[in-house]
């Protein structure tokens, strides 16, 4: 098998190194704007060379963002070859598309790597959702949030100085906005629920909020409560039809989210028949992820064709039948008077309120979490 990998950063040298060691593949190409001497004739500067030869199976594309990335797998599906990539924006972005392109083509399209890194969570999502119904999935998809929260939680510090560790342990995305205000976190949920019921949503549709805002007072005050404080993607079918949101949430100790430490995810799913199956591991870094691209690819050989789900249907996102308990620092307290209920540290804790409530007074707030009730 004759592999073409777009991009040479920590994903791409690793899917590298790891391929070349399975008898039978051989990476023929690697397409990077930058000069590596070390990868003699392999390096190419154009996505033609690769869509052009015949020789080329998959291309496992691990650049990162939409463009040129959508163009560069477009253009490989459309001349007939396999695709694996590690790339949850540009899946996110172009779902409906790039499914439909595999399917138009007869090629697979896989990126196990999008969600959870190394973690096996897209395959498993796909092998539960062929047997059961999935009714929710939860949980954290991203290691540079919950490394902020656990050591601020462990150690007292304030924010800004972890999320520089953070950045310095290689977690973070090139632009930690990202990570710290959800953007990679909901990237991950809609693919994780577009496979999970069949479904295909839009990225703005999902209610956001970050962790920019969070400071040492508001975990002293969560550890007071006996409260843990982590990033949850979750989703679930609701009488009204999908609900989703990417928010901090205050778990209960005992929580098993709330012993999740450093740079780890962990995603759970609930099926009708299944009940809870949950994955925990590191959600990124080098090997991890190129792990599941490699899989990916030797699946492919293997004969795995299909996408994870088979079915894309649009839905828009409903939310007005989730009620929640929030807790709220905000700037301008009387925007929250009417549904204040109690207080917490430097702020209040809400009445039960519709998530899309909440989200309508986001502006007004320094920072916001909502209570888990378990
Ligand atoms: N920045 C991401 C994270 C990388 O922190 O989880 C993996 O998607």
């Amino acid at each position: 098998m004759k592999a073409a990998l777009l991009g040479f950063g920590v994903v791409g040298g690793g899917v590298y190194t790891m391929l070349q060691e399975h008898p039978g593949w051989e990476v023929a190409y690697v397409l990077d704007k930058r000069e590596f001497p070390e990868l003699g004739e392999k390096l190419v500067h154009s996505i033609d060379t690769i869509v052009n030869d015949p020789a080329v199976d998959v291309v496992v594309e691990m650049m990162g963002g939409t463009k040129p990335a959508f163009d560069f797998v477009a253009a490989a599906l459309k001349a007939g070859k396999h695709v694996v990539t590690s790339n949850k924006a540009l899946i996110a972005a172009y779902y409906n598309e790039l499914t439909a392109l595999a399917r138009e083509n007869g090629v697979a399209l896989r990126c196990t790597a999008a969600v959870g890194g190394g973690i096996p969570w897209l395959t498993s999502l796909e092998r539960a959702c062929s047997v059961d119904t999935i009714e929710s999935i939860s949980g954290i998809m991203n290691g540079t949030t919950n490394y902020i929260l656990d050591v601020m939680t462990r150690e007292g510090k304030e924010f800004a100085g972890v999320l520089k560790n953070a950045q310095e342990l290689g977690y973070a995305e090139a632009d930690p906005t990202a990570d710290i205000d959800g953007w990679d976190i909901r990237r991950k949920l809609v693919i994780s629920s577009n496979i999970a019921y069949g479904i295909s949503i839009q990225e703005e549709d999902i209610p956001m909020s970050g962790i920019r805002g969070i400071t040492a007072e508001d975990i002293a005050a969560f550890t007071e409560a006996g409260l843990v404080c982590r990033m949850i993607a979750s989703s679930a079918r609701t009488a009204e039809g999908i609900s989703a949101t990417v928010e901090p949430m205050l778990l209960p100790k005992g929580a098993p989210e709330a012993a999740v430490p450093l740079n780890y995810n962990r995603i759970s799913y609930v099926g009708e028949r299944l009940g809870i199956q949950a994955f925990f591991g590191q959600g990124a870094g080098r090997y991890p992820t190129a792990a599941n691209c490699v899989r990916d690819c030797l699946d492919i050989e293997a004969g795995k064709r299909s996408f994870y789900a088979d079915k894309a249907v649009p839905t828009t996102i409903r939310n007005e039948g989730s009620l929640r308990r929030y807790y709220v620092r905000a700037n301008d307290a009387a925007a929250f008077a009417d549904v204040a209920e109690s207080k917490l540290g430097c702020g209040i804790v809400t009445r039960a309120i519709p998530v899309p409530e909440m989200y309508a007074r986001a502006e007004k707030c320094s920072f916001f979490a909502a209570l888990r009730e378990e």
